[in-house]
Parts: structure tokens; C-alpha cells; sequence
């Protein structure tokens, strides 16, 4: 021990100095910092670019925006790692490039709840309707709280514009005639998606509904690499 101690002298010498030291120490955060962090602004295209992922379409993004209202992230990851019990019970593993468009991403930390980065057209989208109004409907015993309200609740679209600019500006490619007709867009999607709920024996007035939203925003997750190898 003694012997450990005689050999790391300047060491200690450095450490008996607290100015010093503490100068040295922010100098070799600093230096650290900036190798780690200058990559990031320099780089371009330092993420595997995947052309089949598109931005979300504004009733997707409508729903992304209650999934982050409602706080779903705190129970539900989206992003499956590549561990093979994971594989196996989600799919394939989550790549970067397919994340590019999620602003802020919402990878989570908590698992309360299944991984949802690929729950995209696992189930109808009638089932959406039925396990958000009351998760015990479709699942026996589930612990996840019922969301009954998105069922009721008026689709607000009147922010949609202004979202998108603003996602525009931080560099997702939408069209200046895309966020124009966004809310026709969306309306459209709704329209579409209302009418295949209540066709197979849904209820048939969630066309104006924040659940549509909802739904649309979830089938869609994790669906853009199947595009890609269709
Ligand atoms: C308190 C934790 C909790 C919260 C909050 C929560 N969930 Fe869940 N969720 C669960 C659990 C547990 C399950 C598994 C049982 C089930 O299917 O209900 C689940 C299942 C799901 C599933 C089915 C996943 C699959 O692959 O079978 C979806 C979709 C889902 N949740 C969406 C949501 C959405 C959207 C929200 C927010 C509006 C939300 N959850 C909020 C706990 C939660």
C-alpha cells in the first residue's frame, strides 16, 4: 500500500493543489467534451440514412402529440434492442434512421407496458378503440389505465400548421403545400380510418375524435421497413 502511494506521488502532489487540480480537471472535461460532441455538428448523414421512412402524416403527428400528453412513454419503450429475447417477442431491433423524424424521440426508459416501436398492425384497428376506452376489454387483467376519454374528446387540428413549420424548420422535408393542406390531410385519414372502425362493428362517430388520431399514430409505428421490403 505504502509502496502504491510513494510510486503515484505527483499525483497526490496535483491533488494537494485544489486550484490547480480543479483547473486541469475542467480542461480534460472540456477536451472530452468537445471530441465527443463536435462529431455531432460537423458530421452530416452520420446516421444511416433509410429511404423508406417518411415523415409522419399530420393525423399521425396529431396522435403522437396526445401519446405525449397523456404520457404513454412513461410505461411504453419504443426502441427494441438486439437481444434475442427481444427479437423474438418484438421484432426486428430498432435502427437510428428510423427515429429521424421523432422530435423529441420517445424511446423511453420504462417498461410497465409492452415495447411499442413495432406495435404498428399487430392488431385491427377497432382493437385500438377498445383496449384505449378500457385496456381490460381486450386484455384480462391488464394494469394499463383506461383512456376512455380520447373517445369523446374533439380532434383539435387548429395547431397543426404551425407544427409542421416548425418541424420544417428543424429540417423534416414537409412540403410548403404539404403543411398548407394539412388539416384537409388529416381529415381525409381520419375520414378513411373512422370508416374501417365502424365497418367492422366499431362505433361509428370517431371521425372528429382524438382516438382516431391515437390509432392512426400507433399503426403506424415501426411500419416503414416493412414498406421497404415489399
Ligand atoms: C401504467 C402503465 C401504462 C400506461 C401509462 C400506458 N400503458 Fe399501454 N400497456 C400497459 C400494459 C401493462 C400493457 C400490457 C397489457 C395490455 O395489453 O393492456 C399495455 C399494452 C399496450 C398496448 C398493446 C401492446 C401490445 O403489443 O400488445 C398498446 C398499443 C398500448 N399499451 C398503448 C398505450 C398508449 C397509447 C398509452 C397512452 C395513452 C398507454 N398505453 C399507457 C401499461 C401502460
Amino acid at each position: 500500500m505504502s509502496k502504491f502511494i510513494e510510486t503515484n506521488g505527483r499525483h497526490r502532489t496535483i491533488e494537494g493543489w485544489p486550484l490547480v487540480f480543479t483547473i486541469l480537471t475542467v480542461l480534460a472535461v472540456l477536451v472530452g467534451g468537445t471530441v465527443e460532441f463536435l462529431p455531432l455538428v460537423l458530421m452530416e448523414g452520420n446516421i444511416p440514412v433509410i429511404s423508406s421512412v417518411t415523415p409522419y402524416t399530420p393525423l399521425e403527428l396529431t396522435g403522437r402529440d396526445l401519446y405525449i400528453r397523456e404520457g404513454c412513454v412513461n410505461c411504453h419503450s419504443q426502441m427494441i434492442r438486439p437481444f434475442r429475447d427481444e427479437l423474438e417477442r418484438y421484432g426486428d431491433y430498432s435502427k437510428p434512421g428510423e427515429s429521424v423524424y421523432d422530435r423529441p424521440f420517445l424511446w423511453g426508459s420504462k417498461r410497465t407496458g409492452p415495447d411499442l416501436a413495432r406495435v404498428g398492425g399487430k392488431y385491427p384497428d377497432l382493437w385500438h378503440v377498445r383496449h384505449m376506452e378500457d385496456p381490460r376489454s381486450t386484455s384480462p387483467n391488464s394494469i394499463m389505465p383506461p383512456y376512455y376519454w380520447l373517445l369523446s374528446r374533439p380532434l383539435n387540428l387548429n395547431s397543426l400548421e404551425r407544427k409542421m413549420k416548425g418541424l420544417q424548420r428543424l429540417g423534416t422535408p414537409y412540403t410548403d403545400e404539404e403543411i398548407q393542406g394539412a388539416a384537409a390531410d388529416a381529415e381525409a385519414q381520419a375520414q378513411n380510418l373512422a370508416r374501417n372502425i365502424s365497418a367492422n362493428g366499431g362505433p361509428s362517430d370517431l371521425a372528429e375524435k382524438e382516438i382516431i388520431a391515437m390509432v392512426a399514430y400507433l399503426q403506424r409505428l415501426g411500419t416503414d421497413l416493412k414498406k421497404a421490403t415489399k
